[in-house]
């Protein structure tokens, strides 16, 4: 619904002309935009979307926040402290509306679309409030708020369309890495998780749709491509384009000029052995699998409605190693969901010792309005959840490290992905297995694929020496085959 809310401005009908020609007139010059983007790479992809949209109205995108003509927030509800997070910056932004009256502001995302109102209410300074469904109607809004003066709020959430999004065109900018949504949504209903109420059912995109947008952008620069869903494992199940994951997959491994294909994120209970299984025949895709654990006790598992036992999980990590032996395994633990006693707790630790994840994304159970957790009783408390996570994190930083050092005197193929943030000319970019590694190379390009030599490894990441001078053998599509 978009609706005007208080601020309205009744003009006489040649004024109306007048502001509107105004407008248009200020449509035609350059406008700046900034765009802040919090939470997942979704987030990352939509706001990709936001300066798509934004583009024919002459939204030019800035880096300096002081520059922008309109900011955007782009918010993540996940955690309550990500919630924190944008109610924080919202302050900041109310302070450079004082000096800067004509700025717009819109806040988009998980918390608009969860607040709505509310935020409008809470947050003079918000001109323009646009949920998740609400992407596409973007442009008309800032349209509404540029033309008359109006807030508006958009969190309609019953469109029934499929997921669509609108085409990249023209150059990609110097990157070798992209996001592609491929589905949005989630029917899972995990006891904690605010995700299906504020992204809805789960919706695929036309599989058509998906290998164009990737043909463009490979045909464009591109040679690693991430397909995004809240639980990729289930795409095309529902919709009935007579694709599913792997058929995708398989379709996506044929794009000549692509060289890695990864995906995230993938439900225990959706992975099918017929998905497994392309991690044996496709070329292309990476020897990486996140798939998110939560908890290594059944009890726990029960009361989060996730669908599978440890037991379960277990197996299938076993399966994916003999399908991909050097397959890095990562996933996520929430620590101190409700009711969570010591013996769950020490399920937990077990589990994680004994699967030996490459890496590992732990977080403090945090109650989230209207879904079921926050009703539970038996909350651990947060001196608890703070001693449980501290613990996690310590048994992983271990288990990480030597995952780490028994890569150094590996050659690995690095995908080069620009500067390092470290500074000192040093490049950057990932393993197959995802690991980050830096390194100097005075001709590697952005998109070249490098074997480097590892020699040191640190919690985060390795340091790299390209085998430069060496004879490298190259296959009929440019892969490294080996290097001396
Ligand atoms: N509290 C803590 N962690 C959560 N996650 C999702 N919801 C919550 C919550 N309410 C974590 C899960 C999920 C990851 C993206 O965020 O581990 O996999
Ligand atoms: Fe949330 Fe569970 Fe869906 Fe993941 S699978 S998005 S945790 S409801």
């Amino acid at each position: 619904m978009v609706s005007g809310q208080d601020n309205e401005i009744t003009n006489t009908p040649c004024e109306v002309a007048e502001e509107k020609m105004k407008a248009e007139v200020s449509y035609m010059k350059a406008k700046h935009l900034h765009i802040v983007t919090m939470g997942c790479q979704m987030n990352v992809y939509d706001s990709e979307q936001m300066e798509r949209l934004l583009a024919p109205m002459n939204y030019r995108p800035t880096a300096d926040m002081d520059k922008a003509d309109l900011i955007l927030v782009n918010t993540c509800a996940i955690r309550k402290k990500a919630e924190h997070k944008v109610y924080s910056f919202l302050g900041r932004l109310a302070r450079m509306k004082q000096r800067k009256p004509e700025l717009i502001i819109g806040v988009g995302g998980c918390v608009a679309q969860q607040e709505g109102y509310r935020l409008v209410e809470l947050s003079p300074h918000v001109d323009i409030v646009f949920g998740t469904f609400a992407l596409k109607r973007l442009p008309a809004l800032v349209r509404q708020v540029t033309e008359k003066r109006t807030r508006v709020v958009d969190v309609d959430n019953t469109a029934t369309d499929e997921a669509s999004y609108v085409k990249p065109s023209g150059p990609q900018g110097e990157r070798a890495t992209a996001f592609v949504t491929i589905m949005t949504g989630c029917d899972n209903f995990c006891t904690y998780c605010v995700v299906p109420y504020v992204r809805g059912r789960q919706t695929s995109r036309k599989p058509d749709a998906i290998l164009q947008e990737i043909q463009h952008i490979v045909q464009n620069g591109v040679r690693e491509v991430t397909l995004l869903g809240q639980n990729v494992n289930a795409y095309g199940l529902k919709n009935g384009h007579g694709c599913d994951f792997p058929k995708l997959l398989e379709a996506v491994n044929n794009i000549e000029g692509l060289r890695r294909i990864r995906f995230t994120t993938s439900h225990p209970k959706d992975l099918s052995d017929k998905l497994i299984g392309a991690f044996g025949r496709l070329d292309k895709l990476a020897p990486h699998i996140h798939l998110p654990v939560q908890s290594g006790s059944d009890r726990i598992l029960r009361r989060m409605n996730r669908g599978y036992t440890r037991d379960c999980y277990l197996k299938k990590v076993e399966k994916l190693r003999k399908v991909r032996p050097s397959i890095a395994l990562t996933s996520d633990i929430i620590a101190g969901f409700p009711g969570e006693e010591t013996t769950d707790f020490e399920d937990t630790v077990k589990l994680i010792s004994s699967v030996g994840f490459d890496n590992l994304f732990i977080f403090k159970y945090s109650d989230r309005k209207n879904v079921p957790a926050s009703r539970f009783a038996n909350k651990v408390s947060g001196a608890l959840k703070g001693e449980r996570f501290a613990r996690l994190l310590n048994v992983q930083a271990k288990i990480t490290l030597q995952k780490n050092l028994s890569l150094v005197g590996t050659v690995q193929e690095i995908l080069v992905e620009g500067l390092s943030k470290k500074g000192d000319d040093q490049l950057t970019g990932h393993t197959p297995c995802n690991k980050i590694v830096n390194f100097v190379d005075r001709t590697a390009l952005v998109g070249d694929l490098v074997p480097v030599k590892i020699v040191e490894a640190f919690s985060h990441s390795l340091l790299g020496c390209p085998i430069s001078g060496l004879e490298r053998h190259y296959d009929k599509n440019g892969g490294i085959m080996h290097a001396a």
